[in-house]
């Protein structure tokens, strides 16, 4: 498998560019092919490479938005997302997401990721970020649990995935 020896600190973290669109196009649907723990499904992210580069663009226009990639060599294998609310009275607010490709979980790809999101709502003064998990993924509960975001409710049956229903767990963390 590919980047079976790696070790965290052998991915290069940093902001998206458009130069990446091509990548961050394929690392998308790989990811979304593998796990149904997302929303959106294959195709749903961007539906081509042009697509994926406006969105990059968007990222990179807005200063509260955030869009950071792990790399291993020229392949994108991890994500992490923040949108800061638009609104004077959600401004301090950020919806976050990460993901990791299988291949590259389990090595701390996950933690470190939330540690950048943790820095990007220091930098920006945020008060809170928050997030929905679906209730079985546990490994990324248990994670959220561990960096210290706290479950706040259930969106029962908000989701429907591969013939069924499925409930979001809420979580946030509020710096005070
Ligand atoms: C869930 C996910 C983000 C974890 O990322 P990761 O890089 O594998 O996680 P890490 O190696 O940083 O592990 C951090 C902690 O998460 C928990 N964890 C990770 N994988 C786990 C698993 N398979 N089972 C239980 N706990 C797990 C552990 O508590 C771990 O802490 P530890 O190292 O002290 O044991 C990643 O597996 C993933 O993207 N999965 C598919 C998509 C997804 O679920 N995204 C989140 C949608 S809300």
């Amino acid at each position: 498998m590919p980047g079976m020896d790696a070790a965290v600190n052998d991915y290069d973290i940093r902001v998206a560019t458009t130069a990446d669109a091509e990548a961050l196009f394929r690392f998308g649907e790989t990811l979304l092919a593998e796990t149904s723990f997302f929303v959106r499904g294959p195709g749903e992210r961007a539906r081509s490479v042009g697509e994926m580069r406006e969105v990059i663009e968007r990222f990179d226009t807005l200063p509260h938005y955030l869009l950071l990639n792990a790399w291993q060599g020229a392949e994108a294998v991890a994500e992490a997302v923040a949108i800061c609310g638009d609104f004077s009275r959600n401004q301090y607010t950020a919806t976050v997401g990460i993901g990791v490709l299988a291949d590259h979980s389990g090595r701390g790809l996950g933690r470190v990721l939330m540690q950048e999101l943790d820095g990007f709502a220091c930098d920006l003064g945020l008060r809170r970020l928050e997030l929905t998990v679906m209730a079985h993924n546990t490994a990324a509960r248990t994670l959220y649990k561990k960096v210290g975001y706290v479950e706040e409710g259930t969106k029962r049956d908000s989701l429907f995935v591969d013939g069924g229903y499925v409930s979001e767990i809420m979580m946030a963390k509020v710096f005070a």
